[in-house]
């Protein structure tokens, strides 16, 4: 057992081997994180003190960060005492997650290679969630994958799923070509830190790729209901997909006087709106970052290029958070 205190100055035991991300959560500390496979570094930390251990590859840091002493807290185990430079969630108290049968209520094309996937969890479930967060779904052959939820709330006992179908994807061919309403599985969740922090007075933008707009749409959506003194000052959604179809939701129907920028990689020649990728259009726009927080979600090359342009351009690199649509790594 170690004892591993963070940057606030609060303190949590580790037991052997488990890693640094979960030990805190047995404490009930928040620590950053998304994938919780060591590939999107939402869990980036800095031992300041102490030694590590890795559990599995830290594919999401490199070469020079590893050097510099991050390490992913979701792929490291404590061998020392360790003082670490990371924040916190603070006060806020995320819904722990848990694991729940469901059905598949829907099923929906949305695009030629995107589904909606409605699951319903038995009546009695009080299922909740933070706008934002994901789900693990476990499916046939006990194959999991994580899943962003882009309804905003769980009234209507159900949970609202966004899917794009990947080439030779296990859960792909499940979801495209086998699955169909009334199917059992089982979800793990809510999980992630993925979530909207301070709006009030602030320019928040959003950046989303393909079916990263599915927490977006989340987040946007429970704003919709928020008081109006709790609302920011401005809201900026850029969405980007390489062709029309890929842009397959109404965003403007859901902001309303706010501004949406869809963005087309490869468009047809008639597309007369932005071209190439979501940051680039973002930037070249000379925006002010001074009052900004940016939410970025999908691609992990956008969300990776995203991040050190906008940071490059001015953002605090506290302002921009992120979840990244990685593979699970699972053959
Ligand atoms: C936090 C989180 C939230 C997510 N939310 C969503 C969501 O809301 N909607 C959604 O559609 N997906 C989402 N994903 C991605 C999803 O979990 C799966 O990884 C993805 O759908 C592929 O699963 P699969 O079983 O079909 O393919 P796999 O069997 O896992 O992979 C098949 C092959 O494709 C490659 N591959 C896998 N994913 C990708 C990718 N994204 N881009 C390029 N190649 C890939 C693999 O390396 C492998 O070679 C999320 C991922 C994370 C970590
Ligand atoms: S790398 Fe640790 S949560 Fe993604």
């Amino acid at each position: 057992m170690s004892l591993v205190t963070l940057s606030s100055g609060k303190s949590f035991q580790a037991p052997d081997g488990v890693s640094i991300l979960d030990a805190a959560a047995q404490a009930n500390i928040a620590l950053p994180y998304s994938c919780k496979t060591g590939r999107c570094s939402t869990c980036k930390c800095k031992v300041l003190t102490g030694t590590t251990h890795a559990l599995r590859p830290e594919t999401g840091l490199s070469e020079q960060e590893h050097a510099e002493g991050w390490v992913l807290s979701c792929a490291r185990a404590a061998d020392t005492d360790l003082v670490l430079e990371v924040d916190d969630l603070g006060g806020i108290e995320l819904p722990r997650p848990k694991m729940w049968p469901c059905r598949i209520k829907e099923i929906i094309h949305l695009a030629p290679d995107v589904v909606k996937v409605i699951l319903r969890l038995p009546p009695t479930a009080d299922f909740q969630f933070v706008p934002g967060q994901y789900i693990d779904v476990i499916g046939p052959n006990g194959i999991r994958r994580s899943y962003s939820l882009a309804n905003s709330s769980f009234a209507d006992k159900v949970l609202e799923l966004h899917i794009r179908a990947v080439e030779g994807g296990a859960m792909s061919d499940y979801w495209f070509k086998q699955a169909k309403p009334n199917d059992l599985l089982r979800l793990n969740g809510p999980l992630g830190t993925f979530f909207l922090r301070e709006t009030v007075d602030i320019d928040l933008v959003f950046l989303a790729t393909g079916t990263g707009i599915a927490p977006v749409k989340s987040m946007l959506e429970s704003m919709a209901q928020c008081q109006f003194d709790q609302r920011p000052r401005s809201i900026t959604v850029l969405w980007g997909g390489r062709h029309a179809q890929d842009l397959y939701l109404d965003v403007d129907e859901i902001i309303g006087e706010f501004s949406y920028i869809p963005v087309q990689s490869r468009p047809a020649n008639d597309w007369t709106g932005a071209r190439g990728y979501v940051q680039d259009v973002l930037l070249d726009a000379k925006p002010d970052l001074t009052n900004a927080v940016v939410y970025a979600c999908g691609s992990d090359a956008m969300i990776h290029s995203a991040k050190v342009r906008l940071v490059e351009a001015g953002l605090p690199d506290k302002r921009f958070y992120s979840d990244a649509f990685v593979s699970s790594g699972a053959k």
